[in-house]
Order: structure tokens, then sequence, then C-alpha cells
């Protein structure tokens, strides 16, 4: 069993049907951060990382290529490794589905939830996505035949299977998740996993018989047509990489501090990992944490699109350590976000280049001219108690938020001793201390603002872990355990040092460094100011907080439904035409049949969002948006309650 002096931090495995983009990137560089947060703090870390290399999936996928399923698979596995190589992350093991141990320690499992009576064998009728892997009963599908996850077509599937008891663990996953209301973060979406398990689960169909890459079943079973599924082999990672069924020397990391996930497999983390762990008398993990969705200026990544973000190529371009700041800065965790290079330049030249770079360049100078680069901290309580104190308030409050997975509020609060450095120098003003002669007060000075940046960079390591150590290097001392101990748990400062002159660590950029930019790209002209800058955006329980101005950034307006019609083939969209007071009226693709006819909708009123970039509907272009709410009774339109002049704008 895991003691509170070991860390067990996991990132999902990625599929190897695709090169790695920014989303994986994101997931993996979050858990680096707490892993090296982990480390630095003492705790005994066990950093996993791999690949998902089974299923119809993949096997398709290599068929397509005109390559064998495991040539395709160790090729496109090492891009993954290589990547994570080429960035730094400090895994402890990458685990591969393909490996011998981990498919053992996956038929031990099996074999343990067969003998105990959680599995059984049956025949499956239903509709299976091949391209999320999943079944999905017909209720759920899209006008009967798409899928409700990715809208591809879903494949009626009727074959002998094995079956585990999923419907058996309802009220003791209920009970989990009610007695640890931090098993999943952002807390919110706890209370979307209970709602969906209350709605009733039923059993989960196991194996496969229509192709065969994948994980055959026990010996013993002896049932050599059957393959498992996909999710079953792969949630097993996170143990057999402890050596589960193998060599089970490392489970004592078990459980997970925390899954790293994002939303899209929330459920299978939070609903069918921890039942089949019940099933396995093994213990629950601490946290599952499920980030957001990136999307590309707004728009969703695809490969069609041609809007797929290569991290790599932003590392290269940007720096590694810029991009991480940015990517775990620019959005509440839990919250989607959006890349644009304009977002990620305001972000290096405002908060790293202003805020942090300035204040090291500006001690630099400092020290340099009145003290020949020594730093002396002897009298800095002396002089700056104040500040010490507001500096330690902060700092204290950080752990908890990185352990919540609340990381954007950890780099927010993090950068109040960068301001509290800065205002000190404009306030204390330490060319005139010296011209009057202060000189022990402008030492005291020096000493606060190297011991605030020392500060700073300890806890900003995990984060960027290639710059802080120069930061270090320049302040003369090496971040670590020891470092970590006596700068933040003990509150010490640095005593009397030498600062080393080092280059600018965040020169400004003026223009996009990507060929793909797009207008939305381009940087601020000017030095972003503090209070022009992207309004702050602040999250409880994964519940972005907006400002005002972003909230106007909506155009909400009054339409007159001139035109209705069903759409051919659809069971829930109708083709609107809506007149907005501009010079033709908008096409609005609104899936609001199950609610509405289109006589229902001609000649009414509607709310309308109406600058949404135009987006594709079963092949139509839609201009808008509308209003509506929804529950569990159904869907209403939000309407204005007298009629008003088309175009008319809300808010
Ligand atoms: N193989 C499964 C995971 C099995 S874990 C036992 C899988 N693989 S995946 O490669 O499709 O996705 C891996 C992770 O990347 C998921 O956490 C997913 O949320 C994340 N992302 C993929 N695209 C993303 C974005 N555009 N934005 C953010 N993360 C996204 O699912």
């Amino acid at each position: 069993m895991s003691s509170c002096h070991k860390a067990y931090i996991t990132t999902p495995i990625y599929y190897v049907n695709d090169i790695a983009h920014i989303g994986h990137a994101y997931t993996t560089i979050i858990a680096d951060t707490i892993a090296r947060y982990s480390r630095m703090s003492g705790l005994e870390t066990f950093f996993l990382t791999g690949t998902d290399e089974h299923g119809q999936k993949i096997e398709e996928a290599a068929k397509a290529r005109g390559k064998s399923t495991q040539e395709y698979a160790d090729e496109i596995s090492a891009t993954f490794k290589n990547l994570w190589d080429d960035f730094g992350i400090s895994y402890d093991k990458f685990i591969r589905t393909t490996d011998e141990d981990h498919m053992i320690g996956v038929q031990k499992a099996f074999k343990v939830m067969h003998d105990n009576g959680d599995i059984y064998k049956d025949v499956y009728k239903g509709h299976y996505c091949i391209s999320c892997e999943t079944f999905f009963p017909e209720i759920q599908l899209v006008d009967g035949e798409f899928c409700p996850e990715c809208g591809k077509p879903t494949t009626v599937v009727e074959e002998e299977s094995y079956f585990f008891r999923l419907s058996a663990y309802e009220d003791k996953l209920l009970k989990w998740y009610e007695e640890h209301p931090e098993c999943i973060l952002p807390r919110s979406k706890r209370n979307e996993v209970i709602r969906f398990v209350e709605g009733g689960l039923e059993d989960l169909s196991i194996t496969r018989t229509s192709f065969d890459w994948g994980v055959k079943l026990p010996a013993e079973l002896n049932d050599p047509k059957h393959v498992m599924y996909v999710w079953l082999d792969a949630l097993m990672n996170y143990v057999t990489a402890l050596g589960y069924g193998t060599d089970e020397a490392n489970m004592d990391f078990w459980p997970a501090r925390v899954h790293l996930i994002g939303k899209d497999i929330l459920r299978f983390h939070a609903i069918y990992w921890p039942a089949f762990l019940m099933s396995l008398g093994l213990e629950l993990p601490k946290h599952i944490a499920a980030h957001g969705w990136w999307t590309r200026d707004g728009e969703k990544m695809s490969k069609s699109k041609g809007n797929v973000i290569n991290p790599k190529e932003v590392a290269d371009a940007y720096g590694l350590d810029n991009f991480r700041y940015f990517m775990l800065r620019e959005v509440p965790f839990g919250g989607d976000g959006d890349f644009s290079q304009k977002a990620l330049i305001d972000r290096i030249n405002s908060d790293l280049g202003n805020d942090l770079g300035n204040l090291l360049n500006r001690l630099i100078g400092m020290s340099g001219k009145y003290f020949e680069g020594r730093v002396d901290s002897s009298n800095v309580a002396k002089y700056y108690q104040t500040e010490l104190d507001e500096v330690n308030a902060s700092l204290e409050k950080l752990e908890p938020f990185l352990f919540e997975m609340q990381i954007h509020r950890y780099l927010e609060e993090l950068w109040r001793p960068l301001t509290v450095a800065n205002k000190a120098i404009d306030k204390y003003q330490p060319w005139t201390m010296m011209k009057e002669g202060k000189e022990e007060e402008a030492m005291a000075l020096n000493g606060l603002i190297a011991n605030i940046l020392a500060k700073v960079s300890v806890m900003l390591y995990p984060v960027m872990p290639q710059i802080c150590p120069k930061i270090a290097t320049a302040l003369g001392f090496t971040i670590d355990n020891n470092s970590w101990q006596k700068l933040i748990k003990e509150n010490k400062l640095l005593e009397t040092f030498t600062i080393e002159k080092i280059p600018p660590l965040f020169p400004r950029i003026e223009e996009p460094l990507l060929k793909q930019a797009t207008p939305a790209d381009k940087p601020a002209t000017e030095a972003p100011k503090k209070e022009a800058k992207k309004p702050e955006t602040k999250q409880e329980e994964g519940v972005a907080l907006i400002g005002i101005d972003q909230f106007f950034q909506t155009s909400l307006k009054v339409g007159t439904v001139v035109e209705a019609q069903e759409v051919p083939k659809s069971k829930k969209l109708l083709l609107l035409q809506v007149d907005l007071g501009e010079e033709k009226p908008r096409q609005i693709v609104a899936g609001i049949k199950e609610w509405y006819s289109a006589e229902d909708m001609l000649n009414t009123q509607v709310c309308v969002v109406a600058n949404l970039k135009p987006a594709k509907l079963m092949g139509m272009i839609s201009e808008g948006m509308l209003l509506a709410a929804k529950d569990e009774d159904g869907l209403c339109m939000i309407r204005p309650e007298k009629p008003k002049k088309p175009g008319t704008s809300i808010g």
C-alpha cells in the first residue's frame, strides 16, 4: 500500500493511431509538473506514461498504411517516446500495452475477476464506435446511427462476448464518490459522473471476437477466439506498470496519487476503472483529474482542417518552458482552452518578460552597479519584514493548489511575490537610497529582491524546469530538495552570494514565429500593460468566471425566423433563416427538432449568438446559435418578452 511518502502519477496511455499533438502534450506536461514537484518536495515518485496499442482502430490504421500492426505500433509508439525525451519529460516508466509483462498482468486480472464471479459469457448486441472504441446503447446514438462522442457512424455488432458485472458496482461506486469528494477533480466533474451512475449502469462487454489485435484471454478459459476489450486492457496499465501479475515489487506505489486524463475519457476512469479495481480487491486512486479540451483559434483541431498543432514545432519556435508555462497558466484546469500564437506571445512578453525577466535584469543591474554583484541578506528582515510576510503568505498557499490540480491558481499566486518585488523597487528606489547614503537599506533591498527571485524560481521549477535552474545559477544556488526545504518550507533566505550575469531569458517576441499564423495570432504591438492584458480568468470547480469585457465579446441579438424547414434524414436538425436586421437573413442549423417543428419556429422571435465563427453541420453552414434552456423535461427557446426589431442587441 502506498504511504504518504510515495506519489504515483500517471498520464493516459496514448493511442498509436496518430502522432502526438498539443492535447497529448498538455496532459503529459501537467503530469510532469506534478511529478517534478513531488520529487523536489521529497516524495518518492513514480511517473508513468506510455502507449495504448491494441484494438480495432490500430489494426485498421496499420492496414491503411500497408504495415504489420506490430511494426506500425512500434513506429508510432517511438514517436511519442522520442517527443517526451526531447521535451525532457521526467517519466520513470514508458509502458506499452504490447509489453509481455503488461499482457500477463491483464490476463491475471481477468482471471481474478472471472473467478470471483464478476465476469460471465453472453451475447452482445449493440452499436460500436471503432474510433472511440466504445459500445453505445441505441438511445444514445445521434440520428439512430452516429456516435454521440465523435459523430462518426457506428457499426452494429452481434457477437458472443464476456461481460463484466458493472451493474453490481453501482451502489459501491456511488458510495465512493460520496465519501471522497476529492476523488474526481475538478469537483464539478464528479457531479456529472454521479448523475451518470445514478441513471443506471449496464454490464460491460469486455471481449471481442471480430478481430484479434489484443490480449488473449487467460489460457485456463480455453476460449482463443476472444481478445480483450481495449479499455480493459488499457486501464490495467496503471497497475501492470507497477508489476501487477508479474514482479510486484513496485506495487507499494499503489494507489495512484493522481491519474491525469482529458475530460473525454472521464467515464472510463471514473466508472469502469474503480469498478475493476474493487473487483480485484485493490485500493482506489486518490484523484482522477480531468482537464479540458484545446481548440485552435476557437475551432476544433482536425487533420482535414489542417489546424492541428504540433507541440514540437511550438516548443522549438517559442521555447519549451515558455510553452509549458503558457499551457498551464492560460486555462483553468478543467476548462477548455484555445491556442493562438497571440495568446502565447502575450504571456511570454508580459508575465515572463515583464514580470519575471525584467525583475532579474533589474536585480543584476542594481547589484552590479552598487555592490559589484554581491548580495548580503542579513538586514532584509530588519527593513522589509512586511514584504517578506506577504511573500511567505503567498508561497504557503501554493502546494495545495498544485495537488488539487488548480495549477493556473498556483501560477497566479506565484506571481504575487514578483509583484511585491517589482513594487518594492519602485517604492524604495535603491538609486535614491544610495544617493542618501543609505547603503545598508539598499543592500537589504537587493537581498529582498534576490531572495524573492530565488523562492519563485524554486516553485516555478516544476513548470519551467529548463529556465529556473538558470535563474538559480545566476543567484548561486541549486534547485533541489534542500533549497526547497530551506527557502519554502522554513521561509529562510539565501545568506551571502555573488550574482552571476546571464543573458536576458525572455527576449521580446514581436511577430508570430510559426508559419500557420492567422490574423488572430498577431501580438499586441505595445508591451501589454497589466490592465490591458487578457482579462483574468478565475475558476471555481471547473467553471470559468469571466470579466464583463469578456462577456461583451459575445454579440447577442434578437432575430425573427423568416424561413424554417426540416433537414432531410436528420432527427434533430432544423434549417432556419433568421433575420438579424442585416442585408440578408442568416442561415442557422439548430438541433431543436425533437422539441420544435419547422412550423412552430416560423415567424417567431429568437435570441441569437451572432458572432460565432460559421460551422458546418451535416454539410450545411450555420451562421449563429440560438439560445435555449434544457433540463430533464426538455428544451425551450429563450425569446424576448415583447416583440423587438430584428437585430436588436441583447445585453
Ligand atoms: N488510449 C486512450 C487512453 C487510455 S488510458 C488508460 C486515449 N488515447 S488518446 O491518445 O486518444 O488520448 C489521450 C489523451 O489526450 C486524452 O486524455 C485526451 O483527452 C487528450 N487529448 C486528445 N486531444 C485533445 C485536445 N484537443 N485537447 C486536450 N486534450 C486532448 O484516449
